[in-house]
């Protein structure tokens, strides 16, 4: 899928205080690229990806996928173009908890009436290439935050997105797993020409994609070149 974002301005209003997270953020993605997006923490980065994610509008500008200008669609279209074609990792990952680690990740297969079996064998095969091969009926509750972080990963991965979105999606892993992650991404990347967009305050994990970004203070994103 690809992206160009617009002259993008969110600002958010609590208490008749402004924050403006972003202040102007244009940005163009090719379908199929691999990108991350780095900054400092309160730089706007889970701002930005709410709105390329259709989960949120921006206060002025556009934000346009595959050429559509998505705030122009009504929640029923937005909810159908994030169920068909994005995957979500998000900071803090929202598994259902009285749902186990196979069910979590089944469900975006359900909810796109996948037949249950074929859901259970995507689902399971994923999760074994996540390395929880003998966690699946566990509950979120039952596993270590990294083990949580990692059926997070394979839900957003189970549909094959043509878009992912992922918001720090190694921050609990050691450097081996996070590896392990970069290398599925890469994959799905490749075979399925899926588009990725990280965001991660992990240099070391950005230095393995091939276009880097940083986003300073809302503004500008600026390309990060080799150190
Ligand atoms: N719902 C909200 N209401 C008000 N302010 C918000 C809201 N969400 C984010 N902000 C503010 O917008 C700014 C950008 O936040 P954002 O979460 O996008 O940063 P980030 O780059 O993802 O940071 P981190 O690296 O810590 O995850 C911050 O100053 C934050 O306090
Ligand atoms: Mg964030």
């Amino acid at each position: 899928m690809g992206l160009r974002i617009e002259d993008v301005v969110k600002t958010y209003v609590l208490e008749a205080i402004e924050v403006r997270a972003l202040r102007g953020v244009s940005l163009d993605v090719d379908d199929g690229e691999y990108v991350a997006i780095m900054g400092p923490s309160g730089s706007g980065k889970s701002t930005l990806m709410n709105l390329i994610g259709c989960l949120d509008v921006p206060t002025s500008g556009r934000c346009l996928l595959d050429g559509e200008d998505v705030s122009s669609l009504s929640e029923d279209q937005l909810a159908d173009v994030r169920n068909r074609k994005i995957g979500f990792v998000f900071q803090f990952h929202h598994l259902l908890p009285e749902f186990t680690a196979l069910e979590n990740v089944m469900m975006p297969a359900l909810i796109q009436r996948m037949p249950k079996p074929e859901a259970r064998t995507r689902a399971s095969d994923i999760l074994g290439r996540v390395g929880l091969a003998k966690r699946l009926t566990h509950k979120p509750s039952q596993l270590s935050g990294g083990e949580q972080q990692r059926v997070a990963l394979a839900r957003a991965m189970v549909l094959e997105p043509a878009l992912l979105l992922a918001d720090e999606p190694t921050g609990n892993l050691d450097r081996h797993t996070g590896e392990d992650i970069h290398a599925l991404f890469v994959e799905l990347n490749r075979e399925r020409g899926s588009t990725l967009l990280v965001m991660t305050h992990n240099p070391e994990l950005a230095r393995l994609m091939p276009r880097r970004l940083r986003m300073v203070d809302g503004g500008q994103l600026e390309s990060v070149e080799d150190a």
